[in-house]
Formats: C-alpha cells, structure tokens, sequence
C-alpha cells in the first residue's frame, strides 16, 4: 500500500511480504495467499493513511493491481480498491503489474527520462522492453522458457535453500570462486532478445549430482550459475542498446536487486556511453510505490475503470496504451 502525491512524490509505502507463509510450503499456495491478503489489506490501508497523515478526502483515486498473475490474490486487491473507491466517492484504475515494474526507477531522485530500454527481470518474467512512455511499450525479447527470477529460484532449491531462494543464492555465490564451473549462455548465439533458462538449471542440477558431497562445491557452483545468468543478461541488453540507439536501461523486478547484475549492467553501459539506473531494491522486487506511480499518471490523465473484469489473469503487455487513450479501461 503506498500513497503517492503528484507534487510530493511518494508519501508513505509499506510492504507486508508472504515470504514466511510460502517458505514452510517451498512456493507460493493461491488460496493462502488470497486469505491473507483479505486478513490484512484493510489494516494495512489504515496505516499507511496514518503514516501519510491524509484521510479520504485527501485523495484524488485509487489504483490496484488488475493483473497478470494469481486471480484469486488480484481479486481481493482489486474488489478492496473498487469498495473503497465507491465507499469514498473516488474514480479507481487497475494497473498492470508489469507497467509497476517498468516505471519504478522514475520514483527514484534523477529518474530516467523517456525513451529507455527496461530490463525486467522477476519471478515470472524476463523481457527486455522498449519504453517510449507511459503506456508506450515494445516488447523486444523474452523467455521462452523459464524466467530468470525462476531459475535463481530452482538452482537455489537444488543447492538447498529456502524459497524463495534468489537473494540466497546470490549470497552463498559471494562465497564461491569465480570460473570453477562454466556453464552455458543460453541463446547467446541467436540473433534477437529472447532468453531461454530451462537448460542452465538442468545443467547445475547434473554438476551439483557430479559433485557429490565437496563441501565448498555448492558456493562454486551457485557463483558459477550468477555469472551465466548475469552474463547472458546483460549481453543481450548490449546488443539491444546497440539495435535501438536507446542511451539508457532501467532494471526492474526481482532480480534487479541483483548485485552482480548491476554492477555487471553498469560496466556494460559506461563502456558503450549509455547510462544503467535502477530503483532502490526494494521497489525492485513487488511492491505498491510503483502501482501508485502508474496509477497517478493514468488518472491524472481522466482514466479510470469502469465495466469489465476486475482482474485479468492473463493480461499481454502490447495491450496497454498511453494515459487517457480509452478513457475508461
Ligand atoms: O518482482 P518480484 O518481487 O516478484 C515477481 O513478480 O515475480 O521477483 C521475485 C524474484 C524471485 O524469483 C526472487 O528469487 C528473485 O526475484 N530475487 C533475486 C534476488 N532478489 C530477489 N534473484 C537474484 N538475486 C537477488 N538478489
Ligand atoms: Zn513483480
């Protein structure tokens, strides 16, 4: 839940994370996940109002998000924004998660101005997408497979640890030394943007099995997987910088919060004069700031959701349209 302010910028945001809840079941279970967002989305929505000492009537519309994803988790935000947009007398627009995700460096000081390449790379995507603007996207390539964020967290499980195990992994790879085991780029030797992650993971699977009980094998071989994932990453964003002539890329998502992959982008982006910027990494991962960054710049534009469904389990990035385009969606 966050309130953002047109003038102010962002005024107070909270995160309450399931990552306990999922963890004792190793994945994300839609029906718990619904339930507790029903047991705590109206708190939640009275605190952060406390925090940014406004009430109702201080407020211009709500957004939520309307989708892609778990209709169960979506409907239960979607049908909260929607009561209290009626309760309260305010228009109300649903956001597309991914649309979150792409904007989420322009809450940031400095934010990237439009045109930029966005890397989006989470749990259930990875895309590298053109952004002309808001509501303005081209999807260049993406995963024909697994996503990034998922293959962290399938290596990471292999090795052991907890789900969700991206951020885990990447900290047992600090541990570990680089070029012990090389695994394959995949797609590095096709033209085009697309990514494919399923076989890295099948490939750690069958070194760890190889390496048997060394003890320092599982440090090695996670540093081994970040190095392959972070390397094919960011060699496609080159390459698709130097296709579109864009001078900047914005990461987003989960495994934006990556450390190697921004100082890996970095690099990258300073040898060939573009600039990389990132939000800080807790709007990396999902979080309500963004949805409220989207959602202020389509109501400011007299949009608002009206008729249709609520949420959208399935809902293709290409659909989306600028500001005000179909006033209401
Ligand atoms: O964007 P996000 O919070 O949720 C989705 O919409 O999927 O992304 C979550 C994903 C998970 O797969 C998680 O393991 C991964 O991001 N992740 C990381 C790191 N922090 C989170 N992966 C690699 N390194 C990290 N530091
Ligand atoms: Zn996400």
């Amino acid at each position: 839940m966050a309130v953002y302010d047109g003038a102010l910028g962002l005024v107070a945001h909270r995160v309450y994370t399931q990552t306990d809840l999922h963890e004792v079941w190793g994945g994300v279970v839609p029906e718990l996940a619904s339930r507790d967002h029903v047991r705590r989305l109206l708190p939640m929505v009275r605190a952060v109002l406390a925090e940014a000492g406004s009430g109702p009537q201080d407020l211009h519309g709500i957004a939520y998000t309307a989708g892609p994803g778990l209709i169960g988790a979506l409907l239960v935000g979607a049908l909260v924004g929607s009561s209290l947009s009626m309760a309260w007398g305010l228009p109300a627009v649903g956001i597309h998660h991914l649309e979150g995700h792409l904007l989420a460096p322009r809450l940031e000081a400095d934010p990237p101005a439009f045109p930029y390449l966005a890397l989006l790379v989470s749990g259930g995507h990875t895309m590298i997408v053109d952004v002309a603007g808001v509501g303005d996207y081209r999807v260049l390539g993406e995963s024909l497979d697994d996503a990034a964020g998922e293959a962290f967290d399938k290596t990471a499980k292999l090795l052991g640890l907890a789900y969700p195990g991206g951020a885990k992994l990447a900290q047992l790879a600090e541990q570990g030394r680089p070029g012990i085991y090389k695994f394959p780029r995949p797609m590095l030797d096709r033209p085009g943007f697309d990514f494919s992650f399923s076989g890295l993971k099948t490939a750690a699977r069958l070194a760890l099995q190889a390496a048997g009980e060394d003890p320092g094998a599982r440090a090695d071989l996670a540093r081994g997987f970040e190095e392959a994932v972070v390397d094919t990453l960011v060699t496609k964003v080159a390459r698709a910088l130097e296709a579109t002539g864009r001078q900047v890329v914005v990461v987003a998502g989960g495994v934006g919060a990556n450390r190697r992959l921004r100082a890996r982008l970095s690099e990258m982006a300073a040898r060939v004069g573009a600039r990389a910027a990132y939000p800080r990494p807790e709007f990396c991962t999902d979080n309500a700031a963004m949805i409220a960054y989207a959602g202020h710049a389509r109501l400011a534009a007299g949009e608002h959701s009206v008729g249709g469904p609520l949420a959208r389990a399935r809902w293709a990035l290409c659909e989306l349209r600028p500001p005000g385009a179909d006033r209401a969606t």
